[in-house]
């Protein structure tokens, strides 16, 4: 099967089998097949996090299950699920049209509601791991469905217990857990000035959402328009005297405290000062618009995408002295 349309990469790549799950009480059936018990499984959501180097050995698995519903709410807060191939831009819609807020910062992030836990999607200075309640996966090592607190998920900065197992959990069903009238988040300063540049005085959630998304469209481009997945790099974390170093070399280098008293560093800063923004080698290029954008001008190969990804990494640890590492899982 092709998987060229399955990946906004846009990269031509096959697998040996596709297997599309409509019921997730269908899965363990599925998964009990001799072609697919033992072999490498790489379960796809909407492919916007991915980069294929090649074609793909095993099967791909993708789950199409659908379904949103409130499971309990009171006064406080509501717990609701959502099935793992409902889109996570649809769900923070369906949760702002019933007046629940909290998930306006991560609006218009693409990919599937069963891709959102495993690199704990984040924007705008929020992350999804803050609203899980459970998250329901099938158990590959154990044979079994399971339910995961938040705890158990091990969320961090774009990593989870599920990417670092990749071959271990499938992700069927999110409960997230919305507090009524939640504070917003306005901590990321563009936020701030898109509300004032709406001519907005005392927003909501909705009107939160609404300057998220202009900031996004704004800022990085569309894979509708052109092939992307996104920031193609994370943030580095740096300790604290070679972020002190940095800073002191290059003032204007942007930074956030981490965890652990060391700096997040601005992945894309460094990519541009290094010389990559709107770097192309021939249709593979780093995007005009935002330098932690990965970008295929057209009919670039999965293995030239990653080539030049190693051609910025080598760029910035050459000038820098900082290893970036790839965002998206790379197959
Ligand atoms: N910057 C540059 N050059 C550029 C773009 C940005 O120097 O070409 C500088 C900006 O001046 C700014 C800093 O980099 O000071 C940060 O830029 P931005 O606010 O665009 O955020 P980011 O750190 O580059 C992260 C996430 C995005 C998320 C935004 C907003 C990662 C890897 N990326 O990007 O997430 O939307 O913050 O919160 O953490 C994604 O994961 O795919 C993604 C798009």
């Amino acid at each position: 099967a092709s998987l060229a349309g399955r990946n906004t990469l846009r990269v031509e790549a096959r697998a040996e089998l596709l297997v599309d799950v409509r019921d997730a009480a269908a899965l363990a059936e599925v998964l009990a097949f001799p072609l697919l018990r033992a072999a490498p499984l790489l379960v796809l959501g909407e492919g916007s996090n991915l980069l294929l180097t090649g074609d793909v050995a095993g099967a791909v698995l993708t789950l199409s299950t659908r379904g949103i519903r409130v499971l309990a709410e009171d006064a406080d807060a509501v717990i609701l699920r959502a099935e793992a191939g409902e889109s996570w831009n649809d769900l923070v819609h369906w949760c702002l049209g019933r007046g629940l807020g909290g998930l306006e910062n991560l609006v218009l992030i693409p990919g599937t509601v069963g891709a959102a836990p495993i690199q704990n999607i984040g924007a705008y200075g929020v992350e999804l791991g803050e609203f899980v309640h459970r998250v329901h996966a099938w158990d590959r090592q154990g044979g079994g469905s399971v339910q995961l607190s938040a705890a158990d998920c091990a969320f961090a900065y774009r990593d989870s217990r599920f990417k670092q197992q990749p071959q271990r959990y499938i992700v069927t069903a999110l409960e997230l857990r919305l507090v009524r009238n939640a504070p917003l988040r306005l901590d990321y300063a563009g936020i701030r000035q898109e509300l004032a540049a709406m001519q907005v005085e005392t927003p909501g959630a909705a009107l939160v959402a609404e300057a998220v998304s202009r900031l996004r469209r704004r800022k990085l481009p569309d894979p509708a328009v052109i092939g992307n997945a996104g920031s193609f790099f994370k943030n580095p974390l740096v300790d604290a005297d070679q972020a002190a170093a940095l800073k002191a070399a290059y003032p204007d280098l942007p930074l956030w405290p981490a965890a652990g008293g060391g700096s997040k560093l601005s992945a894309a800063w460094l990519i541009e000062r290094s010389g990559y923004k709107g770097f192309r080698a021939g249709d593979a290029g780093i995007a005009e618009q935002h330098a932690l954008v990965l970008v295929n001008h057209g009919r670039a190969s999965g293995a030239q995408l990653w080539a030049l990804a190693q051609t910025v990494r080598a760029g910035v640890a050459e000038r820098f002295g900082v290893q970036l590492e790839a965002e998206p899982r790379v197959v």
